[in-house]
């Protein structure tokens, strides 16, 4: 089984993804948030620092392209080429109302002729592997079978399929009956994304779909960054037939080493970010995350929460990691 981690845009840059890729060695492709092309311009210096070779090294990672322009993504798939890129991802599946207006991410899939007309352009020019991220419509999974039969007239490296409209933001359940269908009619290889928490549901996703040999994971990786070390010990024990479903349980990591990689992290966003603040802001947004981890966290939370300074807030998340215990993994809640 292939593990890869999803794109986050504004939690998994290379700062984090070379943290997680340290501390919890689990992942086999890591895939980029979004870059736009912009026209008359390069990448911005957030961009361009995600995707430098020597801010990547050792790690196998995706770069993500938002565009509904082909000479857009042909000159950005170049520009990747030339940094040692091999494959280069198209995001058709970003919900938010402003990229959506734009006709970009899940919005083209509202306009399958102008989708024909990019694919068939940068599929006759664009010289690396070019893989797809995808919901399975704008407003209803019927959507799907046309665009389907769209990506099946084209090669792509992997078809990414995360079962939901557009309109579905994150809420609903995903839409199982509809990748069935794309497994058994994709001419492409399919890799599945959504809602894979915990490893009871990796479990139970395997049972339902033995012939995925490819999931992609976000939140649940966010909220348990050695989720899939769970899942990968696992698989070796069922190798050597000491337990039956090829999946161990994943116990929320040692805090020891949920500290270290917290600490990690506040050391490597001091270096690149501007002040105090920036820090506060980027660490407080991954306790959204975490803090569905532990027990009776509450009141280390509500610390961390109200910290205006980074040695208050080092000292409550060094508290929560310290005094809490880990749950059962459970709903959480998204
Ligand atoms: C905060 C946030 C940022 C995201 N950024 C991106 C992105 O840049 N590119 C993308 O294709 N998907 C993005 N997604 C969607 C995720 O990659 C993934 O498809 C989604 O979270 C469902 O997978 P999960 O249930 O395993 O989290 C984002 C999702 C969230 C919650």
């Amino acid at each position: 089984m292939e593990y890869c981690f999803a794109p986050l845009e504004g939690i998994t840059g290379y700062v984090f993804r070379n943290a997680h890729h340290d501390f919890f060695p689990s992942v086999d492709r890591y895939y980029t948030p979004f870059i736009t092309p912009k026209q008359g311009k390069s990448f911005t210096s957030r961009e361009w620092n995600d995707v430098l070779p020597e801010h990547n090294e050792g790690i196998c990672v995706i770069p993500q392209i938002l565009t509904n322009q082909a000479e857009g993504f042909l000159k950005m798939a170049q520009q990747l080429k030339a940094l040692g890129y091999e494959e280069v991802n198209l995001n058709l599946g970003c919900p938010s109302g402003t990229v959506v207006a734009k006709k970009k991410g899940a919005g083209f899939l509202a306009f399958p002729g102008e989708l024909d007309a990019f694919f068939s352009e940068i599929f006759e020019k664009c010289d690396r592997k070019i893989s797809v991220k995808t919901r399975i419509g704008k407003e209803d999974p019927e959507e799907f079978g046309p665009l389907l039969e769209i990506f099946n007239r084209y090669p792509l490296e992997k078809l990414i399929i995360h079962p939901r409209v557009q309109t579905d933001y994150y809420k609903n359940s995903p839409n199982t009956d509809v990748f069935a269908f794309a497994l058994k009619e994709s001419k492409n290889p399919v890799c599945y994304n959504g809602d894979l928490f915990d490893l009871e549901k990796i479990r139970t996703f395997r049972e339902d779909f033995p012939s995925v040999d490819s999931i992609m994971l976000g939140r649940g990786l966010l909220v348990n960054p050695g989720l899939l070390e769970g899942a990968k010990r696992g698989a070796a024990d069922q190798m050597s037939g000491e337990t039956g479903n090829g999946l161990s349980t994943a116990p929320a990591p040692d805090p020891k080493r949920m500290l270290a990689f917290h600490d990690r992290l506040v050391e490597d966003y001091c270096h690149i970010l501007s002040g105090e603040r920036d820090v506060l802001f980027k660490m407080k947004e991954l306790w959204f995350y975490w803090g569905k981890l532990y027990q009776d966290q509450e009141k280390y939370l509500k610390k961390i929460k109200k910290a205006q300074k980074l040695s208050e807030y080092k000292t409550a998340a060094k508290w929560l990691f310290t005094e809490c215990s880990a749950k059962q993994p459970q709903n959480y809640g998204f």
